[in-house]
């Protein structure tokens, strides 16, 4: 079996459901369950055996340690984080304690059940851990696009906090030869991502008659890769990457944010028109995120080359099936929308001005 922690959040339930769908390797789900973890991505696994949940922090050395040596997992693929940006902003604290903490205790909890494994075993076992390209900072216009070998330059608490997390994962390998692999990918859009990031936030927006918030010109870059194509992706780098290396994971698919949202209101015009009017019309500009990084780009060759990965969403069919996925699915997003989503919608929107 194999060890998930985060798979409740927008990228672990979609590994999930993507391996379960391939694979009858069952999976244990280990996820304290914060604003960004829901079960309601993982409703269709309810009654299927192959899918253990357990409610925890991978702050809990204990807890997880005893799950270990319970259930004998061959891998551990480590999603759990805290992951927006915004929110490192406002509270950085809890970036500190998931994203560094309690990655330093999931590697303890790892090594040593690592330690206890058989020879064999021993060489098999997996430690996968997903960051971001966030950890290489902001490129100019003209910057070649992120290697494995760019140097970090982490921006925000957010990526700090995933920079660090990233360099204790390699520390562990170095000092203890724990077998592990690092995948940098840059943003994701899909099913069930969580509205307060930008694609999300845009569609439940643009639907609710509600003002699309575009910080500063707009013309900061993301490179944006289809949710399913990260899936296959690092399970490509789980079964065939080679212990200790790093892998950027990316679309070939740098945009603007402008042209995002342009994007999406002309598929909502086309797959739900207003009664009269473009969504464009409810675009504002707004005070720009305090450090936002400019740029970001991958170069994904080495993936590619390496272990044949390439995506196969375009951006274009990627998120028209984004759109028509929330369209679908307006009791998902009228969950999380309730609680405590609309306090962070007015701490973070309210002050600003719009520009
Ligand atoms: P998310 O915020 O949607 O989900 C995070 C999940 O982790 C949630 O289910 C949450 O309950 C769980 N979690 C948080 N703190 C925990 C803790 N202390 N113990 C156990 N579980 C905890 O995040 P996501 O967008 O799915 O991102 C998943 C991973 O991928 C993160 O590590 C993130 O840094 C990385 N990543 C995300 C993107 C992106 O575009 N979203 C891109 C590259 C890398
Ligand atoms: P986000 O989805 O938060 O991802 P990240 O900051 O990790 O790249 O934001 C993507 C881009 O969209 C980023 O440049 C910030 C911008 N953005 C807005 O312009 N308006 C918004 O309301 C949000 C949430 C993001």
């Amino acid at each position: 079996m194999i060890f998930v922690t985060g798979g409740a959040g927008f990228i672990g339930a979609n590994f999930v459901l993507n391996w379960l769908a391939q694979s009858d390797e069952h999976v244990l789900n280990y996820d304290k369950l914060t604003y960004a973890g829901n079960l309601n991505n993982l409703v269709s696994l309810r009654d299927d055996a192959r899918h253990l949940f357990v409610q925890g922090d991978i702050n809990d050395t204990d807890l997880l340690q005893t799950l270990f040596a319970q259930h004998q997992p061959r891998a551990i693929v480590h999603f759990a984080a805290e992951s927006h940006v915004d929110r490192s902003i406002h509270g950085p604290a809890a970036f500190v304690t998931t994203n560094v903490n309690g990655t330093f205790s999931l590697l303890e909890a790892a090594r040593s059940y690592w330690q206890t494994l058989d020879v064999e075993k021993k060489a098999a076992f997996r430690f996968l851990h997903v960051s971001t390209d966030e950890v290489y900072g902001s490129l100019g216009a003209e910057d070649p696009a992120f290697t494995e070998t760019t140097a970090y330059a982490p921006n925000s608490p957010y990526s700090a906090s995933k920079a660090a997390s990233d360099h204790l994962v390699r520390a562990y390998h170095h000092t203890y030869g724990l077998p592990v692999l690092t995948t940098n990918c840059s943003n994701n859009y899909g099913p069930y991502h969580f509205p307060e990031k930008l694609i999300p936030l845009i569609i439940t927006n643009a639907r609710q008659g509600k003002d699309l918030p575009v910080y500063g010109d707009g013309l900061q870059v993301r490179d944006w890769l289809y949710v399913t194509d990260h899936c296959t992706a690092i399970r490509t780098v789980l079964e065939n990457g080679r212990p200790g290396e790093t892998y950027n994971v990316g679309g070939w698919n740098e945009q603007t944010n402008i042209s995002v949202v342009h994007t999406l209101c002309d598929l909502l015009d086309e797959l739900q028109p207003k009664a009269s009017g473009s969504y464009r019309d409810q675009i504002r500009h707004i005070t720009d995120r305090p450090g936002h990084d400019r740029r970001y780009a991958i170069d994904a060759r080495k993936i590619e080359r390496e272990l044949g990965w390439k995506p196969q969403e375009t951006f274009s069919s990627g998120l028209r099936k984004t759109v028509a996925w929330y369209l679908a699915n307006d009791a998902w997003v009228s969950n999380v929308q309730s609680g405590d989503y609309t306090k962070w919608i007015d701490l973070q929107y309210q002050s600003k001005t719009t520009t």
